[in-house]
């Protein structure tokens, strides 16, 4: 098969070497591999019948993609779902030696009829490689819900069960399990919280210290909301912050106010890796870059979709409320090649250094001590451009893709977005990193996250820096091209 050379082919965000891929499925970490399984149709560039693709990392940086893993069969396709390390071979499919259970969704198209979805399990004895399916499969089904899916599990050390929580129609539902295979029902939550402008898909549920102290945990929830057509923002991921105690989740604050964990457009169905080493201790998170309303039209050819970077996630506490943070995995360093790194420099000097430079796939790193607003101009030709701005004046952070190369693909595809930079701290920070079809907004140290798609030409490379007033001076400003 051809593999286009120039096809908005990521430098350091993982794509299929061809074909379709959505969301990311079954992130585990296991005898020293972060696995990504994936929605993936390996017969095509747009969706359709769903398996699971796979690959595997050891740096969070350069991926190797292993054969498709799990097939469609006689209960359906392979819808979304997660992976565990089964420890204590609490499911009874391994002899010895701990292996990996997969557990997704079976989506069975059934003639004149609304389809129906299940979940059901996989294993594992070698590292992924190769995956037997449950002969007693599926193992969970809903009696009247029909979009019941993507299941994600996890060991609750406290109850000593495995929690499940599951997409339920416009609400998720949780359940526990001993071994895996059976499952009860211990309560449902988000009806009357949060946004319901569409299905709800793709939850997780996880603990986190607040503030660094581990004495003070709280539980985030994440919820991915599929795009109802009469919502031009299109796909889009919330989360809450909330307590659970092995059975019930139990939210701080019961409103509609909607938290966003992104405030781009091409995030979406993102969730946490399972079993990272405790000594490790990080929640580490991958989001599909993309957004249904246009994810089958986006303008590559050999393949099409993308994950964003890895990132950690924490909680803090901003102007007195706990707020979910991000930044890129720390891994992400080891791809670094810096090429411009000063202190105090003035927004006009900065351009001039700013002038040699040609880049498609690089980070850049800037501070400054006052509430003045800065933007960046990036992917930058005679047409083309994309800008990022933080301007504390008006507590905003916003990319702009107007003019980032092919936009007209799709209606709501142009735009601007921004978001509400709460805080405003004595130190203004802009993090960006810029890949060939993406830039990912990381605002004061990761308060503020947008992650948008675009698609310039190759040599829309030149990057520039705005000021309202070019003898603003910039604290710092480092520039890393980032080749794995
Ligand atoms: C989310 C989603 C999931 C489903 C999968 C199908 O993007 O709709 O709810 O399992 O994609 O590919």
């Amino acid at each position: 098969s051809t593999i286009l050379t120039n096809d908005y082919r990521s430098n350091y965000h993982f794509s299929p070497r061809e074909n379709w891929m959505n969301d990311p499925n079954g992130m585990v970490f296991f005898k020293g591999e972060y696995h990504l399984f994936y929605q993936y149709h390996p017969f095509g560039t747009t969706w359709g019948p769903m398996h699971w693709g796979h690959a595997v990392t050891k740096d969070l940086i350069t991926w190797e993609e292993l054969p498709v893993a799990i097939a469609p069969d006689e209960h359906g396709t392979i819808f979304s779902g997660s992976a565990v390390v089964d420890w204590n071979n609490t499911s009874g499919f391994f002899d010895g030696e701990p292996g990996l259970v997969a557990i997704f969704t079976h989506h069975l198209e059934v003639p004149n009829e609304q389809p129906v979805q299940r979940q059901s399990l996989a294993y594992s004895q070698d590292k992924g490689r190769t995956w037997n399916k449950y002969e007693g499969n599926p193992v969970l089904g809903h009696e009247s819900i029909v979009d019941f899916r993507d299941p994600k599990v996890f060991w609750h050390e406290y109850s000593k069960h495995w929690i499940m929580i599951i997409a339920c129609g416009q609400t998720v539902c949780l359940y526990r399990s001993p071994n895996l295979k059976e499952w009860t029902l211990c309560s449902e939550f988000g009806e009357g919280i949060g946004s319901h402008d569409g299905v709800w898909e793709c939850p997780d549920l996880f603990p986190l210290a607040v503030d660094n102290d581990t004495q003070t945990e709280k539980w985030v929830m994440i919820v991915s909301i599929g795009a109802d057509p009469a919502f031009k923002e299109g796909s889009r991921t919330q989360y809450f912050i909330g307590d659970f105690d092995g059975s019930t989740f139990v939210a701080d604050e019961n409103s509609r106010f909607v938290r966003w964990l992104d405030h781009g457009r091409d995030n979406y169905a993102g969730v946490s890796w399972s079993d990272i080493p405790q000594e490790d201790g990080r929640r580490l998170f991958m989001g599909w870059m993309s957004n249904w309303m246009y994810a089958n039209h986006t303008p590559t050819e050999s393949y099409r979709g993308a994950m964003t970077i890895a990132r950690e996630l924490s909680l803090e506490t901003i102007d007195g409320k706990v707020t979910l943070i991000q930044r890129p995995a720390r891994e992400l360093e080891q791809a670094r090649i810096p090429l411009i790194s000063l202190q105090n420099v003035s927004v006009k000097e900065a351009n001039t250094h700013l002038k040699s430079l040609q880049l498609v796939s690089y980070e850049i790193v800037a501070k400054w001590d006052s509430d003045q607003s800065v933007h960046f101009t990036l992917r930058n030709s005679s047409d083309q451009q994309t800008v990022v701005g933080l301007d504390p004046n008006q507590h905003e952070v916003y990319v702009d893709r107007r003019r980032s190369g092919i936009v007209n693909f799709h209606e709501h595809f142009l735009g601007i977005h921004t978001a509400n930079i709460h805080a405003k701290r004595g130190e203004q920070q802009l993090r960006i990193y810029v890949d060939s079809s993406s830039v990912e907004v990381f605002a004061n140290d990761g308060e503020i996250v947008l992650t948008d798609l675009i698609y310039p030409d190759a040599d829309a490379n030149r990057i520039s820096i705005a000021a309202d007033n070019e003898s603003l001076i910039l604290s710092s400003l480092h520039i890393y091209e980032l080749s794995p």
